[in-house]
């Protein structure tokens, strides 16, 4: 039997360490997938400038749409809305499942894509695109898909959570913490996404849409992010108890369905006080299950990567055993809450 062949777009901080473990743990995922699989090319603007030891040079190419066309599975980590979208496109009309960690692109295209996955009888699976390494997408896409979830209430930025906390334990300023951040790998290629909150938002809208089975997009959230917070603030806080924590909020209550990010003040007792650094957590209420926690790392080039090859076992099982995954989110239309002024 050929074995399964793998597609990666980008060789990034994730993409790096999703080539590491594709490569070094091959035997291994095959043998728990039943089937060989292989890493068929890495697609990289600048192949010069890609020095692994466990990516041989010869599978790097710049011919990325090409790549799309002659894998089993895409694994899109190149981030942003355009050009991903087009190569996501060309993956699924090619009949290739996709992977991906691309939160924006889901938060803004997500209908489309699915809607073309469904069409051609693949799937894409986005585990790494929510928490990182925390498994939050499957359980609410299978684990919980017969509930009725009321609720989600998290710390979904990694780069903001590292910033507040270093303000808040060692007094840091703004800009060191966030260049720290930015060095350790949890930032966006752009911080400035992490900062205004739109990264944890297009992540509250997967979330909601998730969750409430509905479709909610980036422009159906509320952001604030963390850039008007000064030190005053964070001294304030904590002469209060309390500590500054970016926040996304999503609700299905009377009012409608309503994603939120904001920087919150909660108290230093909250469980979600104690998450440090680049450490993300979520809060799932949902009527039969009750009270869930989700909690590990939220970003970071390995944590990332973990979720990222789970979904490619999971879907190259599928393969293997040549039937279709868990597949497409079912909309239905709910009413929305209005939209609130920040
Ligand atoms: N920039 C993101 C974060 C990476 O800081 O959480 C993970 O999505």
């Amino acid at each position: 039997q050929t074995p399964i062949r793998i597609g990666l777009l980008g060789a990034g901080t994730v993409g790096s360490q999703t080539a590491r473990l594709l490569v070094e743990q091959r035997e291994e995922l095959s043998h728990r997938i039943g089937r060989d699989i292989e890493l068929v090319g890495v697609a990289t603007l600048n192949p010069d400038e890609v020095n692994f030891p466990w990516i041989d040079k010869s599978l790097l190419t710049t011919d990325t749409a090409g790549l799309c066309t002659r894998a089993d599975i895409v694994i899109e980590l190149i981030g942003g809305l355009e050009p991903a979208r087009t190569f996501v496109l060309t993956a699924i009309e090619s009949g290739a499942s996709v992977v991906t960690a691309n939160k924006a692109l889901l938060a803004k295209f997500g209908p489309e894509l699915y809607k073309a996955a469904e069409e051609h009888h693949v799937d894409i699976y986005f585990e790494a695109a929510v928490g990182g390494a925390i498994p939050i997408v499957r359980p609410l896409r299978e684990s919980l898909v017969g509930d009725k979830v009321t609720s989600m209430l998290g710390i979904v930025n990694g780069t903001t959570n590292y910033i507040l906390d270093e303000m808040t334990t060692k007094g840091l300023d703004f800009d060191v913490a966030l260049k720290d951040a930015q060095d350790k790998g949890y930032a966006e290629a752009d911080p400035t996404g992490d900062i205004e909150g739109y990264d944890a938002a297009n992540k509250a809208a997967i979330m909601a849409t998730l969750a409430f089975h509905t479709n909610i997009g980036i422009d159906d959230v509320t952001v604030e992010g963390i850039t008007a917070i000064t030190a005053d603030d964070i001294a304030a806080a904590t002469a209060e108890h309390k500590v500054v924590k970016l926040l996304a909020v999503v609700e299905n209550s009377e009012a409608g369905v309503s994603a939120r990010v904001y920087p919150a003040l909660i108290d230093e007792n909250h469980p979600l006080a104690s998450v440090r650094g680049s450490f993300n957590a979520v809060f799932v209420k949902a009527e039969a299950a009750d009270d869930l926690m989700f909690y590990g790392r939220g970003a970071g080039g390995a944590p990332t990567a973990s979720a990222v090859v789970g979904d490619v076992v999971t879907e190259a099982r599928h393969i293997a055993q040549g039937c279709v995954g868990p597949n497409i989110p079912m909309y239905k239309d709910l009413p929305k809450a209005p939209i609130e002024s920040s």
